[in-house]
């Protein structure tokens, strides 16, 4: 077990690049399985996709890891049965049913289960499915899937990421055509459709309101590196970060056009944002209240930013207010920004913020990935040094995030923790 060692006050000051988007290569690790043979695809250092890796190797891939390349060749991949351990680690197993059973015409599950933000139901995942033609069978925690892909007009009552990505590759190699209605638009949807379609997938409308695909027999392999577009949650988690310390920092990679909502809320804030090739952000340090945050499916305000706002939230002048309209339970770090002197309180899905002159280090925990980066933000604000505990959860989506930090000119350290830090 990890914590970090933050001594907060010091500015940011640098260039940064965010790296790879978690939330495009474990999809993209997921559609590998539809390839006709190797492919190669440049990854984040982050343990779900390590876990994500491994499931892929449970399923009878070949895969050979050089740098931060992972050449999958997926030709021998007829297992179809999901090893609990791993389906229960990472919710985003849930996205391989597609491809399993596109490859397989079988799959078997058990339930990827809730986490610390929601209970998190995969029933649009399972009714697309069975519209798709496939016979599904839930007992006892598992979820038997059998059957020939065949095309649908698909309409989802929710635009979720991982129902339209699952869908999305279970279309690609189905019989005719699907149509899916009310898709999520994320970024991340319109790079796993630009992998389907290196490898051969005809797709149409990704990252609008419908999505046409005509399926396939079969789908090719490609001799290029795939590399994922860079992760818009890590670079605005970089801004505020900038914001909350003051400074002045640029993140190279940062797609702007993704982020839209991010920079908005941060311009109300006070900082100054230049966009060029990426994102530079000028922050005294003094903000202003951004006065009130809805998250919404893209291009809405990003549910995994909102905790890294509500942090410097607590320091900017005047009354914050945060709904919280996409997860169910999603203000877990509130409890310690309160330990470290924040006004805050939660009312059912909204999270009330009075602004105060600083905030004091304390010993805190995260548990949750973007709550733990959350935390780790308020740390660099705050006056005096901060333990924060359960930096697993942090290594989930950020590669090294204190030497990304540190590199910033930040003070902290991860030290090996003997004991939970609260
Ligand atoms: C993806 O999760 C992301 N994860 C999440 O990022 C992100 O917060 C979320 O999309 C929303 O943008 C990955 O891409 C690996 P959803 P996903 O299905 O696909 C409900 C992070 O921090 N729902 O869009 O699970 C669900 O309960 C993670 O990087 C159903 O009711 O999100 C939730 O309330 C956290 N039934 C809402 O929809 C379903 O069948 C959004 O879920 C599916 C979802």
């Amino acid at each position: 077990m990890y914590m970090y060692k933050v001594v907060g006050g010091q500015r940011l000051v640098g260039d940064i690049c965010a790296g790879a988007a978690k939330n495009s290569a474990l999809p993209v690790l997921a559609a590998s399985l539809l390839s006709g043979g190797e492919v190669s695809i440049k990854l984040p250092d982050l343990s779900d996709v390590d876990d994500m890796l491994g499931i892929l190797s449970c399923l009878g891939c070949r895969i050979k890891r050089e740098d931060d390349i992972a050449v999958i060749d997926p030709s021998c991949a007829d297992r179809w049965v999901m090893p609990e351990k791993l389906s229960k680690k990472i919710r985003s197993s849930i996205f391989m049913l597609g491809p399993i059973l596109a490859r397989n015409k079988n799959a078997c599950f058990t339930y990827p289960g809730g986490c610390e933000i929601g209970l998190r139901p995969i029933d649009i995942h399972l009714s697309g499915l069975r519209q798709l033609g496939i016979d599904i069978e839930e007992s006892s925690g598992m979820i038997h899937c059998r059957g020939n892909l065949i095309g649908a007009r698909l309409h989802l009552d929710y635009p979720s990421v991982g129902a339209t990505e699952n869908l999305m590759m279970a279309g690609v190699l189905a019989k005719g055509e699907t149509v899916i209605d009310n898709p999520a638009t994320e970024p991340e949807i319109v790079d796993l459709a630009r992998f389907l379609k290196s490898l051969g997938a005809r797709i149409k409308g990704e990252g609008s309101s419908r999505i046409v695909i005509e399926g396939v027999k079969s789908l090719g392999s490609s001799a290029e590196v795939f590399c994922p577009i860079s992760d818009r949650i890590v670079a605005g988690t970089l801004l505020a970060a900038c914001a909350g310390c003051g400074g002045d920092i640029y993140v190279r990679d940062a797609r702007a056009h993704d982020m839209t909502a991010i920079i908005h809320k941060l311009r109300q804030m006070g900082c100054q944002i230049i966009v060029s090739d990426g994102i530079r952000i000028r922050s005294s340090g003094e903000l202003s209240s951004f006065r009130d945050i809805a998250t919404y499916p893209h291009p809405g305000f990003p549910t995994d930013m909102q905790a890294q706002m509500a942090a410097i939230a607590c320091v900017a002048r005047g009354t914050s207010s945060i709904t919280e309209n996409v997860f169910e339970n999603r203000f877990g770090y509130v409890n310690c920004l309160k330990k470290m002197g924040a006004d805050i309180s939660v009312h059912g899905r909204t999270a009330i913020i009075r602004g105060v002159k600083s905030l004091e280090g304390a010993k805190i925990e995260a548990r949750d990935l973007r709550g733990g980066a959350a935390l780790t933000i308020a740390a660099l604000a705050a006056k005096g040094e901060s333990e924060i505990g359960g930096v697993e959860y942090i290594d989930r989506g950020y590669s090294g995030f204190e030497n990304m930090l540190s590199s910033l000119g930040a003070d902290i350290k991860r030290e090996i923790c003997t004991k939970r830090c609260l």
